[in-house]
């Protein structure tokens, strides 16, 4: 009474279902296994040492004069200890670290700038440790100016899934200060 295309229909059929029951239930997974997660509550939370962190601010144009207002950019240099492992679990395909710096300006209330990225791709990768490492980019304002501000640097990574949601997770935030600008290291000095 049935033929074999309807058979196959029907069989077809089941397997998307089942298929997408357990793309569904693996979506869901990641979220949960990260919710529930014992060795997340138990590892310390990814902070940027405050004492590891230098900050700098140099200046471009009007290199030949100290005096005259010019450009300020931020260079960041900072130390980490994060342990990002329990964040891999079996529905984890990456995860994409950055470290960001927030500071607020009489104009503009919320800046964040990515200063450094990085990309995890296996578990055994997961612990960073870095020590003086350089900003890959440098901070800078849209006002053009840094000095005396105050912000916070963190740290911010992606729970990227295979099948899913991407998450994001940050750690807390450690203060840091923009100094005064420190004189252009090859500056041409009128004699
Ligand atoms: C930045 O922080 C320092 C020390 O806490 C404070 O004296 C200063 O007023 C702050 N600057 C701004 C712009 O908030």
């Amino acid at each position: 009474m049935y033929n074999f295309q309807q058979r196959a229909n029907a069989v077809f059929a089941f397997f998307v279902s089942v298929a997408f029951a357990m793309v569904l239930l693996t979506a869901a997974s990641g979220p949960l296994l990260l919710h529930f997660s014992q060795d997340i509550k138990r590892t310390p939370p990814p902070a940027i040492d405050a004492a590891g962190v230098n900050v700098r601010v140099g200046r471009v144009g009007f290199q030949y004069d100290y005096n005259n207002p010019s450009t300020q950019l931020g260079w960041v240099w900072f130390n980490l200890d994060a342990d990002l492992r329990p964040w891999f679990h079996w529905n984890t395909k990456q995860l994409h670290v950055y470290a960001v710096v927030a500071f607020e300006t009489p104009q503009h209330h919320s800046n964040e700038i990515v200063i450094w990225d990085h990309i995890v791709t296996s578990v055994d990768q997961a612990r960073l440790q870095l020590s003086k490492q350089k900003a890959e980019y440098l901070v800078s304002d849209i006002a053009h100016k840094l000095s005396g501000l105050n912000g916070t640097l963190r740290l911010e990574w992606n729970v990227v899934p295979w099948v899913g949601f991407l998450q994001m997770e940050r750690g807390p935030a450690t203060e840091i200060a923009f100094p005064q600008p420190s004189p252009p290291s090859h500056s041409h000095t009128a004699a």
